[in-house]
């Protein structure tokens, strides 16, 4: 009976090693091309800068954010509509790396690094310590590719209030 359950543990374990490659295989580049700064340029994650998006997100930001809402404050999502709006237009990778160097008000006239993490104020939130610009831009990348794989569900949480 033991043996029994450890083959079908290994048999699951093999099952995702081989479908969760080929989950992400399916975010073609068309999904995974967002705005790069607010001129319009383009650019195309790889694959790998998409899963170190995910797996950082994940780690340091999905606490207060998950799912693209902000738990503390409703008002101020991660979703598109909520980013566009934000003054600078937060919409974009370039705005996004700015906002996690030093965020500001939503109306973008006073610093919040003291409230919210960042690496201006690495000192008081640890999580921001080992990231590197490479890291940033991945996080950047995964908040504007979440919508287009999720749609409305992402940051969607606020239109319940
Ligand atoms: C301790 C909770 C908390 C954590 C952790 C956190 N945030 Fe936030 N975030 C907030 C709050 C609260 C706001 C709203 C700030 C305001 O009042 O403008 C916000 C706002 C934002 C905005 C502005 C959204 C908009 O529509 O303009 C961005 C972008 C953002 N956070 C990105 C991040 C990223 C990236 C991380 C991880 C590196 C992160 N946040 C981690 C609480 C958090």
């Amino acid at each position: 009976m033991i043996r029994m359950c450890l083959w079908l543990l290994v048999g699951v374990w093999l099952w995702w090693g081989w479908l969760a490659p080929a989950w992400a295989v399916q975010l073609d580049a068309a999904t995974r091309t967002v705005p790069l700064n607010d001129k319009g340029d383009m650019v195309t994650l790889s694959l790998q800068e998409v899963q170190r998006g995910k797996r950082l997100f994940n780690a340091k930001c999905a606490t207060c954010h998950a799912g693209g809402i902000t738990k503390t404050n409703p008002a101020v999502g991660l979703d598109p509509e909520s980013l566009a709006l934000a003054t600078p237009p937060r919409n974009n990778i370039e705005a996004l790396v700015d906002y996690m160097k030093n965020p500001t008000s939503y109306d973008g006239l006073t610093s919040i690094a003291e409230i919210h993490p960042s690496i201006a104020s690495a000192d008081i939130y640890p999580k921001m310590r080992d990231l590197t610009e490479d890291d940033l831009y991945a996080i950047a990348g995964h908040i504007l590719i979440q919508p287009k794989i999720r749609g409305v569900q992402w940051g969607g949480g606020k239109v319940h209030y």
